[in-house]
């Protein structure tokens, strides 16, 4: 039986797009629902669009109170019933008690060769510290920010006179590479980091 797979999103969603787009028919997995703190998010449309189940909930009302804001978001997953999450560009901090709940099932993408540059700003944080290469990794997620098991890795060199946006549009690139192909070994059970190129 296929896993199904949630994903979360707060922007664009071309991440979350590749996603949808490498789960063909023998595909281990499928998606069942792609959420959007953000009803506004282009991934919401876009993921729509493909004809996959969305699911919209505004963390705004809920103001500090992220546990109210998670047990919102529980409840729709409780209908959707996915294996597997896989967070990409989702742009809330998760509690522990949520990150516990689905541990081991949970995975996320972060435009960094962790353990370099968690948070924000990594394209110009690898630019200002003077690196010869950057990348993106996908990662289990576990309590501790940005720090869980990694899947898997993807390289770009770093040329002359990058900007930030030239080095994330080709980091962005490496992402709807590695971020399919980790789905596709985790809903395998395949554990192991792969490496790109
Ligand atoms: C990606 O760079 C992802 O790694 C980061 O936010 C961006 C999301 O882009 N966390 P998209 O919404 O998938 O286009």
């Amino acid at each position: 039986m296929k896993r199904r797979v949630a994903i979360f999103a707060s922007g664009g969603g071309s991440n979350m797009a590749a996603l949808l787009a490498s789960m063909g028919k023998d595909h281990p997995a499928e998606p069942c629902i792609v959420f959007s703190n953000d009803p506004e998010a282009g991934a919401l449309s876009k993921a729509r669009a493909a004809g996959v189940p969305i699911a919209a909930l505004s963390h705004r009302p809920f103001g500090q109170d992220r546990a109210g804001f998670e047990a919102g978001i529980q409840t729709i997953l409780q209908e959707a019933k996915p294996d597997i999450i896989c967070l990409a560009g989702f742009m809330r901090i998760l509690t522990e008690g949520f990150i516990e709940c689905w541990r081991g099932k949970m995975l996320n993408i972060h435009p960094s060769l962790l353990p370099k540059y968690r948070g924000l700003h990594t394209h110009s944080r690898a630019l200002e510290a003077g690196d010869a290469e950057h990348g993106c990794t996908v990662h289990e997620v576990t309590p501790e920010l940005v720090a869980g098991p990694i899947l898997g890795q993807a390289r770009v060199v770093i040329h002359p006179g990058d900007t930030a946006e030239d080095l994330a549009a080709r980091v962005l690139e490496q992402e709807h590479v590695l971020y399919p192909m980790v789905l596709e070994r985790f809903a395998r059970g395949e554990r192991q980091r792969v490496d790109l190129p």
